[in-house]
């Protein structure tokens, strides 16, 4: 498994696709939502950062308008090859821990769960505080990864497997460069990084087996697979873990989504 810009989940995998099918399943409604009662709205002119499947941006090109328009971005930008057409959405590849941004032009920039993955987050937070025009608004959708309970296990020894597993995958991320507590750092950095009108709402639920957000956790452990053998699970217990994530008794709390939000001064 290799790692582009310290990002652990390459998304050349096969697994890609599955990922964020998944993630727009568990947080799509919680970021449209939340950016709807933020104000955005006809005339916009967006910076979606790390864009992913895409399904984000669409909203957000068919939220701002024609007389609005959406940058998309991502470090590998293939998965959003197939997205419905927008006059006023464009797609460009782009790393956000390397390069800048257009200075000053954004009224919003939207981010789901890449700051997390960047090594470099606070000069990319930097980046992105100006690129907002004065008056923008930066809006980060993040995982605090620290905080989930398994709910329900349907037999002895099945919450400490998952407990065990997930510690392993957290493990190979944070080696990666990941923060994945950057949820609940967020508000600080972005204090830090001037913006003003700091604040943040959390949005957790219970993923069954076999719920979209159980085959999040399936997607995980399978693309990390070979590096969970070298760090200690057998492939059995991998495959038991799968079965689990796959079987209703079993529940689990959601990561948390904090979303943190602030104004350029
Ligand atoms: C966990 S996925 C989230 C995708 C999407 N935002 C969503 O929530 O559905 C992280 C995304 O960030 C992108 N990414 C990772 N590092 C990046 C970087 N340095 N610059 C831009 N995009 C990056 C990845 O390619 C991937 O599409």
């Amino acid at each position: 498994m290799s790692g582009i810009s310290g990002y652990a989940f390459d998304n050349t995998s096969e697994h890609a696709g599955g990922r964020f099918d998944a993630l727009e399943s568990c947080y799509d409604p919680v970021s449209f939502a939340r950016l709807a009662d933020l104000g955005v709205g006809p005339g916009m002119r967006c910076l979606e950062l790390g864009g992913g499947g895409g399904s984000v941006a669409v909203w957000l090109a068919d939220r701002v308008g024609p007389t609005g328009s959406v940058l998309v971005t991502d470090i590998e930008p293939r998965w959003m090859d197939g997205l419905p057409g927008r006059a006023n959405l464009r797609v460009i590849r782009h790393d956000i821990g390397a390069e800048e941004l257009p200075e000053g032009g954004f009224d919003l920039i939207h981010a789901r769960l890449v700051l997390l993955h960047v090594s470099e987050r606070n000069a990319a937070l930097d980046r992105l505080v100006r690129a907002l025009r004065p008056g923008g608004l930066l809006v980060l959708d993040e995982f605090d990864c620290g905080w989930i309970p398994v709910l329900a296990s349907p037999s002895p020894g099945s919450a400490e497997l998952f407990e065990k597993t997930h510690e392993a995958v957290m493990g190979i991320i944070t080696a990666a460069g990941a923060d994945m507590r950057w949820g609940a750092h967020a508000y600080a950095a972005l204090r830090r990084a001037g913006l003003t009108d700091v604040a943040s709402a959390t949005y957790a639920e219970s993923w069954r087996g076999g719920s979209p957000g159980a085959r999040l956790h399936q997607i995980n452990i399978r693309q990390l697979g070979g590096r969970l053998v070298e760090e200690g699970l057998t492939e059995e217990q991998l495959e038991q873990c799968l079965r689990l994530l796959d079987d209703p008794g079993f529940a689990v709390n959601s990561y948390p989504l904090i979303t943190t939000w602030g104004v350029r001064p």
